[in-house]
């Protein structure tokens, strides 16, 4: 009995042997389409393909894409465990054709497979066609021999395939096993058609039309093929069985469910198992390509499937979390197709084992005032609106949880009433809202926050998206059209720019739509709303149109560099100044970062330098950087770092990176840097590629600010650091090695040639060697006044000492001419000053200078001047105040 991963290299390998490209299954979260909430069939990755807009390098291609139909239009979640068939994930299998083959060739690959490959019995096959497609009657005919009678006709939609009320569609051919007249049912347009006899097996996808917003129908220019086959039904019929969860997969997932409760996978919990096994599937895939459980969007659809899973393991009886112990058995089913689940598999069970372990808290008391509220209702009743409302707001159960509750026991809830209650708790919110003085301009974004959704943020995965124009804004009104040259403010449900928060700045790029090109200059966040500032630079752009994001990739790469080496640098710096060191504030920009720390005192050069390089070390270590979703007190006890003052909610993101080796700084495996942090971040660390650290100053009072480069901002640094260094060798002529010793030679050189010059200025100022100035006599009183050039005040008070040593009694007054202001001083020996003062003397000669006030003691005292023109006057001053 072939098991399902055989079937599914059987189905791959056979369209590879027809020259078909094994292409891997795309993610869960399109990125191309901003309408899908999830991935939910083989097409969705080539839709553009088909459309004409992207070529690839193939022309065929084959796949098993993972999909999910759990939220948005395609919904299996309510009937899944119920029936034999209802999945919330499954694989389908399918082969493509891009303006290659067509119809004929697409039939006669679909016969031989199921007949010859699979080995189906050609008497059970029959077909549906588009009633009015003779063409793949005809071909059916030709190829497959099959009669008339086995070709049905069908008029409705059912035959006519669209991904959606806009995209390429066309008509359709299905493929039905007949399971044989001892099971109820019609074939296919017959009343009976819902029975179980005739179940469709594959659908072959006609691709010749697109279908456009304004409900025109137009053909596309090359015809092409997409088909689908879900792999749990061609699994079941091949391996005989009728239903799809007891095909080996899927008996494997509910064993290990029923092994991990304790409970009969058979037996009366039966249909609980069947849930578990499918969501486990769903949650696990989902958690793999990056969805995390949140009370918005993607991340919510996520948290109900979990909690429904969880309420099933509880009517198990578990006590304990279950989820995550199938993971390994999950893993060793599904890894070898599909890689990502072994990767992921550390943080699928961690996030389900948190979430249960969460949700149990509450699920008993939930269930217990649920059968309170029923024994009030009168039999048969719906569950009032309110109730159901508490539910959801006090015990985290989401609406469908306590739908399927009720559905075992044959009774509903009053959605309506359910939504009038969560309508008054958004009022009441928008009123706490603006009443905590927020500037008014955002009104507008939690207006359309409220009508439109919060924004989805897909920039942690990826740098491109498609997305939908929710709103475009100008000067805080919404307008429906940006014609080129206006300044506007795009709204879109989901997003890959980052908006600035966290120090990390705001991404920038471009926002493409079929009319017009807007250039994001900045991207910021308001009330749960991403909103990119930009300017439309071609054309126009509409509100409601589908937009292709992208970001600038070289600028995220530095900031997420940036951002990465501040966590690295956060550790260092504990690690080198102390515990008490914590982020103050940082900024992580493109081109530089900034890092605000406590610390009290300067860093030592040595320290900069252990730090740098301890840095480096764990840049070149280039381990992944590691991603985790915890509450904040879980965060808190593995030792990672939060922002001081922050506020954080249920969940939080820890980043980890760096692996301590056990070279007595930690032990073995065990991780270096650990924060909470909501930024985006490099791969690996290597990514960061090399790290300076610029500069450390004081920043505010116990606060330090260092500056800092990355990769090759980093290496031009150094790169102009050593031109500098070779430009200053050739001007000292010498080598980059050996500039040090030349520049202190050069300095000893000039420090002695000072001195000798500061000798021969007061040589020559005292008149040479020989002769010595000039000595009058006044009033009796012997004085020395003279102009000296080239000496500056600071020289004055020397020089007057060394005079006044060599008059031995009497007075001397030095006029300074430095070239800008004159300074002057006048000395008087000891047994003088009871005659005269130098204050005197030096205030006569400062105001004959043109300058004010002078002070000093009797024996000596300095002032400045204002012209040097002046000193005779000054002189003439001094002897006048001598005279006196
Ligand atoms: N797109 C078609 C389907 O989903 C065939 O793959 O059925």
């Amino acid at each position: 009995m072939p098991s399902l991963n055989d079937i599914r290299s059987t189905f791959t390998d056979f369209f590879a042997r027809n020259d078909h490209r094994v292409v891997e299954s795309s993610p869960l979260v399109p990125r191309n389409d901003p309408t899908l909430m999830f991935t939910n069939s083989g097409m969705v990755q080539f839709k553009n393909s088909f459309t004409g807009v992207e070529t690839r390098d193939y022309k065929r291609a084959t796949t098993a894409q993972k999909c999910v139909r759990a939220g948005g239009k395609h919904n299996d979640l309510d009937n899944v465990g119920y029936t034999a068939r209802h999945h919330t994930f499954f694989e389908m299998l399918g082969n493509f054709s891009f303006g290659d083959y067509f119809k004929e060739q697409a039939i006669a690959f679909a016969w031989e497979l199921l007949t010859k490959d699979f080995g189906l019995d050609k008497n059970k096959l029959l077909v549906t066609v588009y009633h009015t497609d003779d063409e793949a009657a005809n071909f059916w005919k030709k190829i497959a021999g099959l009669p008339e009678h086995k070709i049905i006709r069908i008029a409705s939609d059912d035959n006519f395939w669209r991904m959606g009320p806009t995209g390429p569609c066309g008509p359709c051919t299905e493929i039905f096993y007949d399971h044989g007249e001892h099971i109820w049912g019609g074939p296919p347009g017959s009343a009976e058609e819902d029975g179980d006899r005739f179940i469709e097996i594959w659908n072959n996808v006609f691709m010749q039309n697109e279908q456009f917003a304004d409900g025109s129908l137009r053909p596309l220019e090359m015809q092409s093929i997409d088909t689908g086959m879900g792999l749990e039904r061609i699994g079941a019929l091949l391996q005989g069985k009728h239903d799809n969860y007891d095909t080996d997969l899927m008996r494997s997932l509910i064993e290990a469910s029923a092994h991990a409760t304790s409970a009969d996978p058979d037996g009366p919990g039966k249909m609980h198992h069947r849930v578990i096994a499918d969501h486990l599937r769903s949650t696990s895939f989902l958690i793999a390509d990056g969805v995390m459980p949140s009370n918005e969007g993607r991340g919510y659809v996520l948290r109900r499937i979990m909690r429904r899973a969880m309420r099933h393991a509880h009517m198990l009886g578990a006590q304990d979390p279950v989820m995550h112990k199938l993971v390994p058995t999950l893993v060793r089913q599904m890894g070898a197709a599909y890689p990502e689940l072994g990767r992921a598999q550390s943080m699928i069970e961690e996030t389900l084992r948190l979430e249960e372990s969460r949700f149990r808290t509450t699920l008993d008391r939930g269930l217990k005032l649920l059968d309170d509220e029923l024994e009030r209702i009168p039999e048969g009743g719906d569950l009032p609106g309110p109730a159901a409302f508490k539910l959801y707001d006090t015990y985290g159960f989401p609406l469908d949880l306590t739908q399927d509750a009720l559905r075992e026991k044959g009774r509903g809830v009053d959605v309506q009433g359910f939504e009038t209650a969560m309508d008054e708790q958004r009022k009441k919110a928008r009123a706490a809202w603006v009443g905590s003085g927020e500037a008014t301009d955002a009104n507008i974004w939690f207006e359309l926050a409220q009508d439109k959704g919060v924004t989805e943020f897909l920039g942690y995965d990826t740098e491109t998206a498609e997305g939908e124009v929710l709103a475009l804004v100008r000067d805080g009104a919404q307008i429906g059209d940006a014609a080129t040259g206006t300044n506007v403010q795009v709204m879109v449900n989901q997003t890959p720019f980052y908006a600035e928060s966290g120090g990390q700045v705001g991404d920038t790029g471009f926002i493409r739509t079929a009319t017009g090109l807007v250039e994001v200059t900045d991207t910021k966040k308001t009330a749960g709303v991403f909103i990119h500032l930009g300017t439309v630079i071609e054309g126009s752009i509409l509100r409601g149109q589908a937009a292709k994001l992208e970001v600038s990739h070289a600028r995220r790469a530095s900031i997420q560099a940036n951002h990465s080496v501040t966590h690295l640098l956060h550790e260092a710096l504990r690690r080198a100044l102390g515990e008490h060191v914590a982020q103050r504030g940082s900024l992580n920009a493109p081109e530089r970062l900034r890092f605000d720390f406590s610390h009290s005192q300067g860093m030592t050069a040595a320290e900069i330098g252990t730090v740098e390089a301890e840095v480096n070390a764990f840049v070149r270590q280039n381990t992944a950087v590691d991603t985790r979703i915890m509450t904040p007190d879980d965060a808190r006890a593995l030792g990672a770092q939060a922002l001081f003052g922050e506020k954080y909610g249920d969940e939080v993101r820890v980043v980890s990176m760096g692996q301590l080796d056990g070279s007595g700084k930690g032990s073995d495996g065990r991780t270096y840097s650990l924060e909470l942090c909501g930024g985006t971040h490099v791969k690996r660390t290597g990514d960061i590629g090399a790290f300076v650290l610029l500069s450390e100053s004081a920043s505010s009072s116990g606060v330090r600010r260092i500056e800092a480069l990355t990769g090759q901002a980093a290496l031009d640094h150094l790169r102009a650091q050593d031109a500098r260094l070779s430009d200053v060798a050739t001007a000292l002529k010498t080598h980059a090695g050996d500039v040090l010793d030349r520049v202190k030679a050069l300095q000893d050189e000039r420090r002695a040639l000072a001195n000798e010059v500061a000798q021969l200025r007061r040589e020559l100022a005292m008149g040479g060697k020989s002769g010595g100035p000039e000595i009058k006599e006044i009033n009796g009183v012997k004085l020395i006044a003279q102009v000296l050039s080239g000496v500056s005040g600071k020289d004055l008070p020397a020089l007057i000492d060394e005079m006044k040593a060599q008059i031995g009694s009497g007075a001397v007054v030095l006029i300074a001419d430095t070239g800008a202001k004159p300074a002057v001083a006048a000395g008087v020996t000891a047994d003088m000053t009871a005659r005269i003062s130098a204050v005197t003397l030096v205030k006569a000669a400062a105001e004959a200078l043109g300058g004010k006030g002078g002070g000093g003691r009797p024996d000596m005292a300095q002032a400045g001047g204002a012209d040097i023109a002046l000193a005779d006057a000054a002189i003439a001053a001094v002897h006048a105040a001598l005279e006196a």
